[in-house]
């Protein structure tokens, strides 16, 4: 099952998570010198090596490119004998599960009584809230079944076994020699600091945060303050880092603050190499200071704004426009702080669109009139829309796409143009081939004139014109714009046969 498992997961939860900062494994590398990492796509393998002999923590997917990412750390898998499992969820045991083709068959396996009651069966793995059961696993591999607080001694290595339940019934963490704590998916560390691990699929989000608040308190009254590493998170030694939130439970739909260290698509491995692995050591998670999120966030979004940019170099020197580029990322960095609380439906069209072209403008502005500006910023849109209304035209050349097109309006105005994404629009009623909708109140206006960039606003409205107009088997009209000075946007779209 695990082959199959693995490739729902791959599948699955790429296209869930992407763009979500929810997933943030480390690359294939070393940490130190006795513990290295091996990436499957978002999960972690980890190894420690002390005296000659290597443990492994936790088994990963069933993963085609295991073997090889275990030679760039110049690990054998067949010198591979202990295998400490912190939970048997298939993204920590798919190597060592039946169909996985056995490349740890002699090795032991570790795990908790608890947690082994999933592998016969007698507790069922159930995620999303209790609602999805999760498929069996099967293993072949020799077990030795652990109690919680169980000390183990692996050719002078010891390893602390405590149990913390609530992402799974048995999930067990591991202390070795003191110094390292492998935690698996109980702790997911965020730009601020540590939570518990992702809501939806813990069998009991309570029960987590006590086992988390019990771990923390056991480490701070040994005074031990070891490496903590995560399956999902990468690592941190520091203890108000790991446990600044762990009495709230992550979930991949609310508010955080944004984690440049994140990838866009964890199933993208495209830097993991063995050139970096072989050379770069995996950085420690440290918390991120408000200013340089703001910060890292500008430069994100200006990455998608290169247009604006090129056509600032047009009308400019090199170094005029380079200069005039920064202070787009000052002036946007500002305007992402002075908004960080605007709700959260308006983040989409004041982050992605408005507040670029609001930064571009005022910077443009300190150097030239503001006619210039319009004119720069008009003709960047210009240039953006035209490539939108090519596929576009594409698109409508298909039988039967005007329709699709002109019926799609409807949900997507609601959902993208309707109240919570900021607007107050008037809906009129479906008619076959037609779709009318006005616009009372939009965000552009409100954000851009609060900005003091309030004329860059019809830009956006012929935007809408260079886009949608001129397509085939498509009228696009409108009459009047609340930018230009209208009671309204008056949208209507119908097929032309
Ligand atoms: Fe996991």
């Amino acid at each position: 099952m695990s082959k199959e498992a693995t490739k729902f997961q791959k599948k699955a939860m790429g296209m869930m998570y992407r763009g979500t900062e929810i997933f943030k494994p480390v690359n294939t590398g070393r940490i130190d010198e006795h513990v290295s990492a091996v990436r499957e796509w978002i999960a972690n393998i980890f190894f420690y090596t002390k005296n000659g002999t290597t443990i492994m923590i936790d088994a990963g997917y069933s993963y085609d490119r295991l073997k090889e990412k275990m030679s760039w750390l110049g690990i054998d898998p067949s010198d591979i004998r202990h295998i400490l499992i912190t939970h048997q969820d298939t993204d920590h045991v798919g190597a060592v599960e039946r169909d996985s083709g056995g490349i740890f068959k002699d090795a032991v396996l570790y795990l908790s009584e608890e947690e082994n009651r999933y592998m016969t069966g007698e507790v069922r793995r159930k995620v999303c809230f209790g609602w999805y059961p999760l498929p069996m696993v099967h293993t072949d591999n020799r077990k030795v079944l652990l109690k919680h607080g169980q000390i183990l001694d692996i050719d002078g290595i010891r390893i602390e076994c405590l149990l913390v339940p609530g992402h799974t019934w048995g999930h067990m963490v591991y202390l070795i020699d003191n110094e390292y704590l492998f935690t698996g998916d109980t702790i997911w560390f965020g730009a601020d600091g540590g939570y518990s691990f992702i809501s939806g699929l813990a069998e009991n989000n309570n029960t987590a945060v006590h086992s988390l608040e019990r771990l923390e308190k056991t480490l701070r009254a040994r005074k031990v303050f070891p490496k903590v590493i995560t399956g999902h998170t990468g690592w941190s030694q520091d203890p108000d880092f790991v446990f600044a939130h762990r009495d709230r439970v992550i979930s991949p739909f609310m508010k955080k603050p944004h984690d440049p260290t994140a990838p866009y698509d964890g199933y993208d491995e495209s830097d993991d190499t063995k050139e970096k692995a072989e050379t770069v050591l995996i950085p420690e998670k440290k918390f991120i200071q408000d200013d340089a999120q703001f910060r890292n966030k500008a430069r994100q979004l200006l990455k998608s704004k290169e247009h604006i940019r090129d056509t600032i170099r047009k009308y400019f020197s090199l170094e005029t426009a380079e200069n005039i580029w920064n202070r787009t990322e000052d002036i946007l960095t500002e305007i992402l702080e002075k908004y960080k609380d605007i709700p959260e439906g308006h983040r989409f069209h004041a982050e992605n669109f408005i507040f670029p072209a609001a930064a571009a403008g005022i910077a443009l502005k300190e150097v030239t009139d503001p006619e210039n500006t319009y004119r720069i910023i008009n003709e960047a849109a210009a240039v953006n829309c035209e490539k939108m209304h090519r596929s576009l035209e594409k698109m409508m050349k298909v039988p039967g796409m005007a329709d699709v097109f002109v019926k799609a309006w409807d949900p997507v105005s609601r959902k993208m143009f309707g109240k919570d994404a900021g607007f107050e629009n008037r809906f009129y009623e479906k008619k076959k081939g037609e779709y009318r909708m006005d616009i009372l109140a939009c965000p552009y206006q409100k954000y851009l004139k609060e900005l003091g960039c309030g004329e860059l606003g019809t830009i956006f409205c012929e935007n809408d014109e260079r886009t949608y107009g001129n397509l085939p088997h498509i009228c696009f009209e409108r009459t009047q714009t609340l930018a230009s000075g209208g009671d309204c946007c008056d949208f209507c779209v119908r097929t032309v046969k």
